[in-house]
């Protein structure tokens, strides 16, 4: 049997480790232009990848887009009455990770998910967006400062980082860290 990868592809910002603002992702610009071509390629649009969410994030996705095109979209939930149209539904993480067809299967959200998937250990591989842009924060802000912190990622090394620039619509820029941690050898 060819060796899986199992992957988080997740974006936060920094410093403060903003990970969502109320159903959608923390940032007014959306995902950024170059991250959200990277976010295609990582989870396989055009490779038959296999994604793995939480419900609220399956939820959170404009209709037009879900299911994510090109790929085996896997929604996790405790509803047992759960149905959507072009999801592929399961009860826990481990279901989801036995029902992936992909050999690349990748953990794309929300924090739930990621956390217990990280904290069980169970990932190879986590591209991580780091949005160097301090935003505000409401009641709905959802925090997830652990995905900044090596010793959170303890069994992961840090493998590289690329650096990107993006405009934003009134004239600024914001620097943006595209991470690549992988599972240590020992
Ligand atoms: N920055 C990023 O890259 C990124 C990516 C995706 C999402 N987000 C953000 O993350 C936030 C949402 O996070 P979240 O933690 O609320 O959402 P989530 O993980 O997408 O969804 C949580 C739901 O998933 C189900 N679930 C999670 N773990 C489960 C398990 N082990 N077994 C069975 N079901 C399970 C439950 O659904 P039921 O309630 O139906 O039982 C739970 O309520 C939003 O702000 C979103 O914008 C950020």
């Amino acid at each position: 049997m060819s060796k899986r990868t199992v992957q988080v592809v997740c974006a936060i910002s920094s410093p403060d480790g903003i990970f969502g603002e109320g159903d959608g992702l923390p940032w007014k610009f959306g995902r950024p232009n170059e991250d959200f071509k990277r976010f295609k390629d990582l989870t396989g649009e055009t490779t038959k990848g296999s994604v793995i969410m939480g419900r609220a994030t399956w939820e959170s996705l404009p209709l037009n887009f879900r299911p994510l095109k090109g790929r085996q979209n896997i929604v996790v939930t405790r509803n047992l009455d759960y149905y959507e149209e072009g999801a592929e539904v399961c009860y826990s993480l481990d279901e989801a990770l036995e029902r992936a067809e992909s050999p690349t299967i990748s953990i794309i959200g929300g924090r739930e998910l990621v956390k217990e998937a990280l904290e069980r250990h169970l990932i190879d591989v986590a591209h991580i967006t780091v949005v160097e842009k301090t935003l505000p924060s409401t009641d709905a802000t959802v925090y997830f400062p652990q995905l900044l912190s090596s010793e959170f990622l303890f069994h992961l090394a840090s493998i590289s980082v690329e650096q990107h620039t993006q405009a934003l619509e009134d004239g600024a820029f914001v620097n943006i860290l595209f991470k690549r941690y992988e599972r240590r050898d020992t």
